[in-house]
């Protein structure tokens, strides 16, 4: 079966810092067409504006030619066709599948159909795994290190697959963890248990101002109100916080406000004028580390 990225656990601690480093070297030199007779599939379930886009532009940056679409709709899914045999068909098509479902297994289920590797670009609530290695490219290049930070991760970490692959990713690097979510959204406990086998500290708060001195990163998240099955329980939590200019008067020179994007109220547009937004930057530095994903299992670099 050839090597797929469905979980951030699919890569080992010197993959990652592999990834990051071939990154920068992307970054630094923007277009590298040595995929030129390469094929990539992007086949988007679910909306996406980030993660399709800047798969498509790593792709043409690598010289790749990209297949796929933005929505099942127009395809022979809505005449009822399973997933098994669209991956099977979108196989024989391309060289690698960049994929994502809303239900959760269905991207390693993918991999285990397909003859060509997957990329999971997002599973339901399950794991989100090139966004949390573009987040530690993104905590690398602004804190000098991946060691020993304080990353504070506000909002939904109930649904958010973000704070999943993330908080599992930066668990090679002695982490400590503030989660600032209400009652509905706290951290599911199996994530917590998953700390405490690994003697992660973490401390959880309702109020988003107790710990900001305290924060390197500061790593917000929408609430979703697509993953919601009761419209009341998304009522009563969508404007739970929203960070604003004013809040961060006072905290540490290094903290940087990162956010998967897209945002809707949870941070106030005065914060893009502050030293400490980095989100913006952050969504473009995925193209650089998918762009380096892709080459990986490619077998290129
Ligand atoms: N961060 C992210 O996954 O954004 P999109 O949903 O726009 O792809």
């Amino acid at each position: 079966m050839a090597k797929s990225l469905i979980s951030i656990h699919d890569f080992s601690k010197e993959e990652i810092l592999h990834i990051l480093e071939v990154a920068r070297e992307f970054e630094q030199n923007k277009s590298q067409t040595f995929l030129s007779d390469k094929v990539i599939a992007c086949i988007f379930f679910e909306p996406s504006t980030r993660t399709r886009l800047s798969f498509e532009t790593a792709s043409n940056r690598l010289g790749a030619r990209v297949i796929g679409f933005p929505d099942a709709g127009n395809t022979s899914v809505r005449k009822g066709e399973s997933l098994k045999d669209t991956i099977k068909m979108v196989s024989n098509y391309a060289d690698l599948i960049v994929m994502r479902h809303p239900l959760e297994g269905s991207a390693r289920y993918a991999s285990e159909v397909a003859s060509v590797p997957v990329i999971n670009a997002g599973d339901g609530a399950n794991q989100h795994p090139t966004q949390t290695l573009l987040d530690l490219y993104s905590i690398r290049e602004t804190q000098g290190t991946l060691d020993n930070l304080t990353i504070n991760m506000v909002g939904d970490l109930k649904y958010g697959r973000t704070v999943h692959s993330l908080l599992q990713a930066m668990s090679h690097f002695s982490p400590s963890y503030i989660f600032t979510a209400p009652e509905e959204l706290k951290l599911p406990e199996e994530y917590k248990t998953f700390l405490q086998q690994n003697h992660i500290p973490y401390t959880e708060t309702l109020d988003l101002n107790e710990y900001l001195q305290s924060t390197d990163i500061l790593y917000m998240t929408r609430v979703q109100q697509e993953r919601f099955t009761n419209p009341m329980e998304y009522e009563k939590v969508k404007n739970i916080y929203r960070l604003d200019a004013a809040m961060l008067k006072g905290v540490r020179d290094n903290l940087k406000v990162l956010h998967p994007l897209p945002r809707l109220t949870e941070i106030a547009n005065d914060v893009d004028e502050t030293p400490h937004a980095y989100y913006f930057k952050q969504a473009e530095n995925g193209v650089y580390v998918r762009m380096a994903i892709i080459a990986y299992l490619l077998g290129k670099r």
